[in-house]
This record gives structure tokens, sequence and C-alpha cells, in this order.
């Protein structure tokens, strides 16, 4: 399958599409309705075969160092088939460029009972983001949240580090 990433636009109709398919993960219709929403606003990335949208994420920025994955989601039937990868190095791309420096993202946390969710976290864990904490002040004591971060590598154009004593 031939897989085109862009980051041009907004794709609300295709995030509720996706979403719909995964009720294991995006079970609550105002999360739901939320994300819809995000996805007229905040900076899509979009994968594309052909002329079927089969991934998209929604990044949030905190601070101009510091950026959030608030949405990732891949249609069922079509995991493990590198998409989310692809999403992510896009996302990761566009916001070194932009000087960001820390990635976050939250998923709900491993004190909690979802083999579904185990597999997301080991996604990001392979992807090389850290576990930060899990709260129970965010989603409520039923929904922890996990924090996971990941520290991006200056992006080009960043000045560069200074050379050890010693050295060129
Ligand atoms: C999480 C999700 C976006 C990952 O996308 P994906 O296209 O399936 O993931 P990839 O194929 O790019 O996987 C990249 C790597 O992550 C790891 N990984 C992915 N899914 C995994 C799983 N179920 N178990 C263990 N490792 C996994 C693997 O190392 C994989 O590389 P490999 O296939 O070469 O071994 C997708 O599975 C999804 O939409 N899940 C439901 C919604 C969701 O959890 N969204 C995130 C909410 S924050």
């Amino acid at each position: 399958m031939d897989v085109v990433v862009s980051s041009d636009g907004h794709w609300p109709d295709d995030v509720e599409r996706i979403l719909r398919a995964l009720p294991e993960w995006f079970g609550l219709e105002d999360a739901v309705l939320g994300y819809v929403r995000d996805a007229k606003s905040l900076p899509n990335i979009v994968a594309r075969a052909g002329d079927d949208v089969v991934g998209v994420c929604l990044v949030r920025r905190h601070t101009p160092v510091a950026a959030e994955i608030e949405l990732l989601a891949v249609p069922p039937g079509l995991h493990r088939h590198g998409i989310g990868r692809l999403l992510i190095d896009r996302a990761i791309d566009d916001l070194r460029r932009d000087g960001v420096e820390l990635l976050q993202v939250k998923t709900f946390g491993p004190s909690g009972d979802s083999e579904h969710y185990q597999r997301t976290r080991a996604f990001y864990a392979a992807l090389g983001f850290l576990p930060l904490e899990e709260r129970t002040d965010i989603w409520g004591p039923e929904n922890p949240c996990l924090i996971s971060v990941k520290p991006l590598p200056p992006g080009p154009g960043a000045p560069a580090a200074s050379a050890p004593p010693g050295q060129i």
C-alpha cells in the first residue's frame, strides 16, 4: 500500500469516520465530538492511500518549545502497517522545523484495565516516548492518564551546540 502523508488542510469528516470505527478506544460521544471540533482548528496530519484517508493526527502547541499529540488514529484492519509511525514522524519533522523540542502524549494509563490501550502504549514506547507520570486528576480516578514525553533533537537551522573544550 502506497501511503502519502500531508499536513495541509483540515479533515474533520475523516476524523469522525475513523474514530467511530474504533469504539474500544474512542467510545465516549463527547470526546469524539470534541476531536471533530479540534480537527477544524488544530493542525491536521493525514495519511492517504489513493483517495482514502487511512490515518489522522492532530497536534496542539502549548508553548514555543512544547507540543502534544492530541489525537492519533488509524482505522482497524490497517494497524501495524507503519501508518502511525509515518504520521508521528511527519508531526515531529514539522514541529522540529518550528523550534519544538518536547512532545507529549496522554494515554489511558497502565494502572487501568485496557488491553487496547496496552497496545497504544506499546506503540508510543516503540517510537521513543518515555512514560513521565500517571495521574488521576486529569480524566478522573476511573481513567488514569499516563503522560509520556519525547525529547526532539534540534531541528534544521537550530544554533549548533558549542564544541567541548579542546575540540574544534
Ligand atoms: C496506535 C496506532 C495509531 C498505531 O498506529 P499503527 O499504524 O498501527 O502503528 P505502526 O504500524 O506504525 O507501529 C509502529 C511500531 O509500534 C509498535 N507497535 C504498534 N502497535 C503495537 C502493538 N499492538 N503491540 C506492540 N507494539 C506495537 C511496533 O514496534 C511497531 O513497529 P513494527 O510493526 O515494525 O513492529 C493505531 O494502532 C491506532 O489507531 N490505535 C487505536 C487508536 C489509538 O490508540 N490512538 C492513540 C490514542 S493516544
